[in-house]
């Protein structure tokens, strides 16, 4: 007999009341008039020898009030669930990450040149885009009419019957060597950044729009050897200290001489092999610039140089489509 109420017992406890339906039937198969369980047994107690009859109502009448406390505990808990809002707030979501940005490559890469050249004494000018025929060619030692402009396709805004010349997007940040020289007397030490334009064909790797850094360095005593201690300097702090790099003759109006630098490339794939890459155009700024706008090149010398920085940047972080820094694509800016 015990047996019999321990297995209901557990039977009772064991019953999973989460729906009303559940509760129903839970309710049915022990309390029903005809049929359940419990009704049963308390159906039984007349026949049950008198000995054993206090025991066996006892245990019963146990087992009924359970049954009532579960269904008691279980509409309670059922309407509870019914009535409270579910919170509209799903605390299992994973977190979003918040979108921080980052720096543009082109703009990164600038910082760096800006602070390589700043530790050196370098000021940052800037210049207008939009320039005249004079600043961007003529005062630059681009006589009218010379074939060197061909190398310089631009966009021309006025024809050439002003006072200097026609109005273009600037070429180069060359003419801001001009500007800075026309406005104040020397020495002069400074960096250009800016964005130039030209009227290229477009392709991975040329646009009609691009960045410059220029510099330019004029005063007494300036010679070929203080240019070629100032790119090294930068190139190690850009390429790394075992950079390799090499001047090549090279033909600019503005200055004379004139180098191409260009760093060697190791190829990942072949210890012997690599190649040179150009970097940037330089020379000792032409007399003729210097007279261009009044300093005296008797008595001061100095040095020039201009780079893209795109070009920079590309080899840097090893872009392969110079059009992928104007997309605006997060794809491609994530990365850096
Ligand atoms: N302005 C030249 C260009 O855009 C680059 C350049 C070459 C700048 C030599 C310089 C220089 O200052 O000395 O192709």
């Amino acid at each position: 007999m015990p047996d019999q109420f321990e297995a209901l017992r557990q039977a009772i406890e064991a019953a999973p009341l989460d729906s009303e339906e559940a509760v129903d039937r839970f309710r049915i198969a022990y309390l029903s008039r005809k049929q359940g369980r419990i009704t049963e047994l308390l159906k039984q107690i007349p026949s049950v020898p008198p000995d054993e009859r206090k025991a066996f109502g006892r245990q019963v009448n146990l087992l009924k009030r359970r049954v009532e406390e579960r269904i008691e505990e279980a509409k309670a808990r059922l309407r509870t669930a019914r009535t409270t809002p579910k919170p509209e707030i799903d605390l299992t979501l994973p977190g979003r990450r918040p979108l921080t940005g980052s720096i543009h490559p082109l703009t990164r890469t600038l910082e760096d040149i800006k602070r390589v050249f700043g530790s050196y004494g370098f000021d940052v000018a800037e210049g207008p885009e939009i320039e005249d025929d004079w600043h961007n060619f003529t005062a630059l030692n681009f006589p009218p009419d010379h074939p060197a402009r061909d190398m310089q396709d631009t966009f021309f805004l006025e024809p050439p019957d002003r006072p200097h010349g026609g109005i273009l997007l600037r070429t180069h940040t060359s003419p801001v060597q001009i500007r800075v020289m026309e406005s104040q007397p020397p020495p002069y030490r400074v960096i250009v950044p800016g964005r130039v334009y030209r009227n290229e064909s477009i392709s991975y790797k040329s646009y009609c729009l691009f960045h410059q850094v220029e510099g330019l360095c004029v005063d007494e005593g300036v010679t070929l050897g203080d240019l070629k201690q100032i790119l090294h300097v930068f190139a190690r702090a850009l390429f790394g200290d075992d950079v390799k790099m090499r001047f090549r003759p090279s033909f600019f109006p503005f200055t004379e001489p004139s180098a191409e630098v260009d760093i060697w490339w190791p190829d990942p794939a072949d210890p012997a092999g690599g190649r040179w890459l150009e970097i940037l155009g330089c020379g000792m700024v032409d007399p003729n610039v210097l007279e261009a706008v009044n300093v005296d090149p008797e008595r001061y010398t100095g040095y020039a140089f201009g780079m893209g920085i795109e070009r920079i940047a590309m080899l840097r972080y090893d872009i392969k489509d110079i059009r992928l820094f104007y997309e605006n694509d997060v794809r491609f800016l994530e990365q850096f």
